[in-house]
């Protein structure tokens, strides 16, 4: 069944290399699903060699904990294994079909890595972006080819969640549509069309759901109890450790564009944006429990 607002997959344009740039957390977890499930070369790149290392390094580590634990045969893996490669030279996309950032989230850091991508890629090539909440047609604004740019978003952990949101910009084009959503349906993700509107429609959630967990420890509940206060819903994780999970800058950012956008419905806390300017990437210790260095951060009442 064809999903809702996706165009004729007749107008999909075939893939036959993927290029991914950045090599962090949620582009190292990309190249590994798209070299797993499109069975197509896929080459990371980032601005420098140790932070290409790491990604490659990630997705080797990924492959061999899938063969331990006996999920992927020895022939296969080495096939994913000949198929992931890094480079910093990004002239390596010159021959991709489908380029994916997962950079930085900044509008600017953005644009800049498409006009720069854009001298080097076939003009037919589609330029998907990972962003978590900034506006896709603003990123496509000024390129040559505003057409060809398409809205990506994953979840994290990359493998195990389906949802997709795939973002139309308003120059988009169905040919561009199209083939994200057979990209879409070759990952096996769930692909939903979404707005280009500030965070799309997950995040806006999630930003809401944690944005009220800082507000009880803003007026001075103990973090212990705000986090543990979802827990009769039966969801996955409690709400810190999602935070935790997607990055509290990440989580952050999405809270202050969120909050630019719509003042009246969104805040941020002064306390997670402390946390995050104290460089904290977590909020329990090693045994799992609330980081006493986090709650020295407080400010309360
Ligand atoms: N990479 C690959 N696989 C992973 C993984 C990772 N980082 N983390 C967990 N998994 C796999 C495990 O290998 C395991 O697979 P198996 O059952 O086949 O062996 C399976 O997931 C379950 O893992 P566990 O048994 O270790 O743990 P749980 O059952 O507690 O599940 C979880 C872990 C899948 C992370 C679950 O807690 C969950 O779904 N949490 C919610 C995550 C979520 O909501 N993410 C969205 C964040 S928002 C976002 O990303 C958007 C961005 O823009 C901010």
């Amino acid at each position: 069944k064809r999903p809702v607002g996706a165009p004729s997959s007749a107008l999909a344009r075939p893939v036959t290399k993927v290029g991914i740039v950045g090599a962090g957390l949620m582009a190292s977890q990309l190249a590994l699903l798209f070299a797993r499930r499109l069975e197509v070369p896929v080459v990371l790149t980032d601005l420098d060699q140790t932070r290409v290392d790491k990604g490659v390094a990630y997705v080797l580590a990924e492959i061999e904990k899938s063969v331990q634990k006996g999920r992927l045969s020895e022939g296969k893996a080495a096939k994913l294994r000949g198929l992931v490669s890094g480079s910093v030279d990004k002239s390596a996309f010159a021959d991709a079909d489908f380029v994916i950032e997962a950079v930085f989230e900044n509008l600017d850091v953005k644009k800049q890595v498409w006009a720069e991508l854009e001298k080097i890629v076939r003009e037919d090539c589609v330029l998907a972006t990972n962003t978590s909440s900034l506006s896709v047609t603003a990123m496509a604004a000024e390129l040559a080819h505003p057409e060809r740019v398409v809205g990506f978003h994953f979840f994290n952990p990359v493998a195990v969640l389906p949802l997709l949101e795939i973002v139309r910009g308003t120059r988009t084009d169905d040919a561009t549509l199209a083939t994200a959503f057979a990209v879409g349906k070759a990952l096996k993700k769930s692909s939903v069309l979404v707005k280009d509107a500030p965070a799309f429609v997950v995040n806006r959630l999630l930003t809401r759901f944690q944005g009220e967990v800082f507000r009880a420890i803003d007026a001075g509940t103990p973090v212990e109890v705000a986090d543990s206060a979802f827990d009769p819903l039966g969801l996955p994780m409690r709400p810190l450790a999602l935070l935790q999970l997607v990055g509290p800058a990440v989580g952050l950012h999405v809270a202050e564009t969120l909050h630019e956008a719509f003042p009246d419905r969104f805040g941020v806390s002064a306390n997670l944006a402390r946390i995050v300017a104290e460089g904290k990437t977590g909020f329990y210790d090693a045994d799992g429990a609330i980081d006493p260095d986090v709650v020295a951060l407080l400010q309360v009442g």
